[in-house]
């Protein structure tokens, strides 16, 4: 029987998310929401017109789903979400899962309560680098590690926010951090642990809008480790690059490319890079900008796979909080 999964939020990434679902043989699409309903219907005709919703109540009270994927701006994942579990439906939302650790902790809370998964977006996970560096740190081939230094160094034209009712404002987008450097601090915490201490600087520099677009931070890992992470939308033109070294007893990592779609470097004491790896990894286009990598048919198979067989390594909620904790902890961190 196929599974069957519903979209809330059919925008820039909720176009990508529908294509995945319907190139996906094991699944069935049930039912569309947006509440631009012409934006819903658009996306459905493309597909065998699916039934579309402009409000997502009455969506949830009349179909039968698996999943709904929550594909809306910022600030609708936590109350969406908690919807969607409360009736009975497990929930794949996208990055970043809330804007607080308040929200993501009510979040998992009704899951656990319901009985229900609650999986968050992280894509980033399964780029071919990335997955290179994990088994390094995993299987200990770098020994301790002593530093991490991540650039997220991108371009967003001004448009992005203009045409935009959320992006660029504090209390629906939350900011920068939220929005393209969460990609990239799920990955430092998954390998260095949780923030224990930072002090950041921030700025709006080159953007009519409430949030910051630029930033720096210093940052001490649970694992003893020192980051540093820079972070902006303000790189002319285009994204120059997407990146994470990591500097270990044993051996230096650089993850690279615009996306973290290369390895720049590996010098690993006993591990060469293997050099017929074919780095594969694209980027979601979306016109006049690119975002991360776009190994959301990767996460969607993953789940397919948890509700087929009860086994599964998605990322849950309970692990999303943490980059949620690590963004508050940034924000709250920012010297004047
Ligand atoms: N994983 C990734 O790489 C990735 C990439 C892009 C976006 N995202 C995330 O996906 C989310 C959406 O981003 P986007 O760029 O597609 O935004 P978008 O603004 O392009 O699309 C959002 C859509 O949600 C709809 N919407 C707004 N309020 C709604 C409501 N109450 N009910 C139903 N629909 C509603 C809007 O009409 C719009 O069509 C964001 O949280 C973003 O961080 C993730």
């Amino acid at each position: 029987m196929k599974i069957k999964f519903a979209v809330v939020g059919c925008g820039s990434i909720g176009k990508r998310h529908v294509a995945v679902l319907d190139a996906n043989p094991e699944i069935e699409i049930v039912a569309l929401c947006d509440s631009q309903i012409e934006t819903a219907r658009a996306l459905s005709e493309l597909y065998g017109n699916i039934p579309v919703y402009s409000s997502f109540d009455e969506m949830l009270k009349n179909i039968q789903a698996d999943v709904i994927n929550v594909v809306t701006p910022h600030a609708l994942h936590s109350e969406q979400s908690i919807a969607a579990l409360k009736a009975g439906f497990n929930v794949l939302v996208e990055k970043p899962m809330s804007l607080s650790v308040e929200e993501a902790n009510r979040m998992n809370d009704t899951a656990a309560a319901c009985g229900k998964k609650l999986w968050v977006v992280k894509q980033n996970r399964f780029n071919v680098p990335v997955i290179l560096a994990e088994q390094a740190i995993r299987e200990g081939w770098l020994g301790k590690i002593f530093m991490v230094k991540c650039d997220v160094l991108w371009n967003r034209y001004q448009g992005y926010y203009d045409d935009s009712p959320w992006r660029g404002k504090i209390e629906k987008e939350g900011g920068a951090l939220f929005t393209q450097a969460s990609h990239f601090i799920d990955l430092l915490i998954w390998w260095c642990g949780n923030v224990v201490s930072v002090k950041a600087k921030a700025a709006t520099q080159n953007h009519s809008i409430e949030t910051e677009d630029s930033g720096v931070a210093v940052m001490e890992f649970e694992n003893g480790a020192l980051g540093s992470l820079v972070w902006t939308t303000c790189v002319y033109e285009k994204n120059y690059e997407g990146s994470i070294t990591i500097i270990g007893e044993k051996g230096s990592i650089k993850i690279g490319g615009a996306y973290l779609n290369k390895i720049e470097f590996w010098n690993v004491e006993g591990h060469e890079l293997d050099s017929n790896i074919d780095f594969n990894d694209k980027p979601n286009a979306y016109g006049k900008y690119q975002g991360t990598s776009s190994n959301h048919d990767k996460v969607i198979a993953g789940i397919v796979k948890e509700i087929q067989t009860g086994i599964g390594q998605n990322v849950e909620g309970i692990e999303g909080v943490r980059s949620i904790d690590a963004i508050e902890k940034i924000y709250a961190n920012i010297l004047q």
